[in-house]
């Protein structure tokens, strides 16, 4: 981010970035229901009381509270930045073409509809990411193992550190048992939405749902779209600045699947979820947020986490639609 940019965003002071993640930590603790997701076998092996949240500024200072160190994969999480770079490898429009810009309402893995274009909805929902994600196989240059390290490599650019790489459990666990994600990969097929082999895609798919990270990672992420596509950390461009508004825009009115709007409403902010239990926040030019708490609610978003985004969204005046107190003529 340059000077001038970063002269008119509206700082917040990391002592007050700090107290206000304690402060939100301490309301998530206080919820104890949900329920880990277990549809994916291996997912149920996590201690469900985990719970981490972390902000990174677009000047690279971070904060993190809880299990900062705790690993977990990124499952849904990852839909955003594979999106991001299928936009800046094909092009806005060879995406679009395979899959919409509209909210659906629908839980996350619904069995697809497809808008009146003939495409999946959004690229947030897994029959949308299926469509998105097939558009990064370059069928006979690389192998299974090649394009996985290819999505490793993308999303630790993002978050300023080489991860640890993919949890083969849970990899091998939704590839084992992933039966719905693979009746939407073949219907995709049979509506030739799919760029790549059927196999391939779902594949590749279940590979960037096991990438670990932790929450510090996550933030880091979100504060690389909140920076415009400059990595804060590292000081390095990982995507072009004029496909971060798309991409944020999908996270703003689809993000938190059928609950999306009530995130948008409650919180204000650009996010995602994952069923592992992590939800990142954009605060455009300013910074990224991360929590993570295993237990989730009806719609598969993790319950402390929500709690505690509001809670940070409220206390530091993040919603994206909230008037300074200025022009409100005080
Ligand atoms: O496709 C699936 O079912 C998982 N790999 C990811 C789903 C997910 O994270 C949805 N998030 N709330």
């Amino acid at each position: 981010m340059d000077n001038a940019a970063r002269e008119d965003q509206e700082a917040t002071p990391t002592g007050a970035l700090a107290e206000a993640l304690v402060a939100a930590l301490a309301v998530g603790r206080e919820l104890t229901t949900g329920t880990v997701a277990d549809y994916i076998p291996e997912l149920a092996r996590v201690n469900p009381d985990n719970f981490a949240l972390a902000a990174c500024t677009v000047d690279g200072d971070q904060e993190s509270v809880g299990d900062a160190a705790v690993e977990f994969t990124l499952q849904s999480l990852s839909k955003p930045f594979v999106y991001a770079r299928a936009l800046q490898r094909k092009g806005v429009e060879a995406v679009h073409q395979r899959v919409g810009v509209e909210p659906t309402g629908d839980p996350f893995d619904s069995i697809i509809r497809l808008d009146a274009a003939k495409r999946p909805h959004n690229p947030m929902v897994n029959a949308g990411a299926l469509a998105v994600t097939s558009l990064l196989i370059d069928e006979g240059a690389e192998g299974s193992a090649q394009r996985g390290a290819a999505m490793v490599d993308l999303f630790s650019a993002f978050a300023g550190r080489s991860l640890s790489g993919i949890d083969e459990s849970v990899y091998q666990s939704e590839r084992a048992t992933g039966h719905r994600n693979r009746a939407i990969a073949h219907l995709l097929n049979n509506f030739q939405i799919l760029a790549a082999p059927v196999e391939d895609a779902l594949d590749l798919y279940f590979q960037q749902c096991s990438v670990r990270v932790t929450a510090p990672d996550l933030a880091v992420m979100a504060a690389t779209l909140a920076a415009g596509g400059w990595n804060p950390v590292t000081g390095r461009r990982v995507l072009e600045p004029h496909r971060v508004p798309p991409v944020l825009t999908l996270m703003f009115i689809c993000g938190l699947y059928d609950d999306s709007g009530r995130f948008a409403l409650e919180v204000g902010l650009p996010a995602k979820s994952g069923v592992s239990g992590g939800i990142l926040a954009v605060v455009p030019g300013r910074m990224g947020l991360a929590a993570y708490a295993p237990r989730l609610d009806e719609h598969g978003n993790s319950v402390r986490g929500l709690a505690a985004l509001r809670h940070l969204s409220a206390t530091l005046a993040l919603h994206t639609f909230a008037c300074p107190a200025s022009s409100q003529g005080e």
